[in-house]
């Protein structure tokens, strides 16, 4: 507001000395100024039910039609940069949809993207009347990939590309498209039956290798993989057989005791979120506990073996929306998955999530969570507290690492109440 006083007082020295026309002119110039930049004010700083900036006007004589033609003008400024600002954001996200008359584009995007009439017309039950091929809108801005991955022969076989398609998950393309051509096979051999198939350690054969680092078990084993996972591969010898069964530090909970926790029905079915292996799935197998094993196939063919033991892999990326119907789990398991960075909105949608797969009265356990320091531990007991759960179990430990340093982890087993 600095240049209006500037031309108010510029305008009363003038005044004083001007003839009575040019006072006139200048008293309409003053008043032209003080309202503009008034209405300019009010527009910007009220809301709609708020008419003080109104009261504030001068006494001097109000030309309406000037006024409302002042109005009008600002208020279509501020539409045109609203429109403005929503245009950017949409570049900045992505959220054009995609541009099928490209030359850019595979052939075979736009054959799966384009929309079909039902041939009946409208399905009475669903009230759907088109067919429509959900991608990621993500995909738009991984277009050059995206072509790349959809360039194939159709009815021929795919090319070995599953890597691709998970770096397109990676950036958000998700769902990918389906493709029209036949994927790698791998010969199963030497599969055991359920539930000797649990900890049978079969020919590395049966996995693939394509786009990994490691070509083989031994590896893999040699490597930690992310902090849930450090040789999770070796259910033979390794630390594995002993997980969830016997205890290594406070911060460790076994299955036997979190299950007898739950009355009403107990824990029948569960999911866990990030379970490397499918380790945790197969000691609650051995329980007659159905657990689904959501993971990717990040350095190591995480998916391929979790199904040869006979458990569920779920290839699904955490940005996702769980595909389940809300509250249908016993039992949600999650470790330093939870780990996501960027901004805290992004884990409070990710523990909301979970909080909808739930079941009233389910155990959410949370499994050796690294409070890498005292702000990420704060955040994350906040939330967890907004949600009102009943703590069965709270314990933050220390752990010496490999580098000689304490860690802070944070392990729980919480109850998800009733709310109505
Ligand atoms: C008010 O302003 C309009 C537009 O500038 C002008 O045509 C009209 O003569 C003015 N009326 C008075 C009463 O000053
Ligand atoms: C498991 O199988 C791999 C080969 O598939 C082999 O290298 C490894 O030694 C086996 N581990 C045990 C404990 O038998
Ligand atoms: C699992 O179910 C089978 C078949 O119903 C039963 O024989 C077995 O005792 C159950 N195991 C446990 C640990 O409850
Ligand atoms: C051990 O912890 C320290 C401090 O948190 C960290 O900088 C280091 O990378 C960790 N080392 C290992 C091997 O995890």
């Amino acid at each position: 507001m600095g240049s209006v006083s500037l031309k108010i007082g510029d305008g009363t020295a003038r005044f004083k000395r001007a003839s009575f026309c040019s006072s006139a002119l200048n008293l309409l110039m003053l008043f032209s100024v003080v309202t503009t930049n008034l209405f300019a004010l009010y527009a910007f700083t009220s809301s709609p039910k708020n008419h003080h900036a109104l009261h504030l006007l001068p006494h001097t004589h109000k030309n309406i039609s000037l006024i409302s033609e002042q109005v009008s003008l600002i208020l279509r400024e501020i539409d045109s940069s609203q429109k403005k600002l929503a245009q950017m954001e949409k570049e900045l996200l992505g959220y054009e949809s995609i541009d099928l008359s490209t030359s850019k584009i595979a052939s075979e995007v736009r054959t799966f993207l384009q929309h079909h009439l039902l041939p009946l017309g409208k399905d009475s039950k669903t009230g759907i009347t088109e067919m429509v091929a959900s991608v990621g809108h993500s995909c738009v801005k991984s277009l050059d990939l995206l072509s790349q991955y959809m360039n194939y022969k159709v009815n021929g076989p795919c090319p070995d590309d599953w890597s691709l398609g998970q770096k397109l998950i990676l950036s958000g393309c998700e769902p990918l498209p389906r493709r029209r051509c036949f994927a790698k096979t791998i010969p199963k051999v030497g599969l055991q039956s359920f539930p000797d198939s649990l900890w049978k350690n079969y020919s590395e054969k049966i996995y693939s290798w394509s786009g990994l680092g490691c070509k083989n078990l031994a590896c893999l084993n040699a490597k930690k993989l992310n902090r849930d996972c450090a040789g999770c591969f070796d259910i033979i010898r390794g630390y594995e057989t002993q997980r969830y069964v016997k205890v290594r530090g406070k911060n460790d909970f076994l299955i036997d005791d979190v299950l007898a926790m739950l009355g009403n029905g107990g824990i029948r079915i569960g999911f866990d979120i990030g379970g490397g292996s499918g380790t945790f799935a197969a000691r609650m197998a051995e329980r007659n506990v159905t657990i689904v094993t959501a993971t990717l196939n990040v350095d190591a063919p995480f998916n391929e073996f979790i199904a040869a033991r006979g458990l569920f892999p779920l290839y699904l990326s955490l940005d996702h929306r769980f595909p389940f119907h809300d509250n249908v789990f016993d039992l949600v398991h999650a470790g330093n998955v939870l780990d996501v960075s960027g901004r805290p909105e992004k884990l409070e949608f990710l523990v909301f999530d979970i909080d909808r797969v739930l079941r009233a009265g389910g155990l959410f356990w949370l499994d050796n969570f690294l409070c890498s320091n005292e702000d990420k531990k704060t955040a994350l007991t906040r939330l967890i507290e907004r949600f009102g759960y009943k703590k069965l179990k709270w314990v933050v430990g220390e752990k010496i690492n490999g580098s000689g340093k304490s860690e802070v982890y944070l392990s729980a087993v919480l109850q998800k109440p009733v709310r109505v």
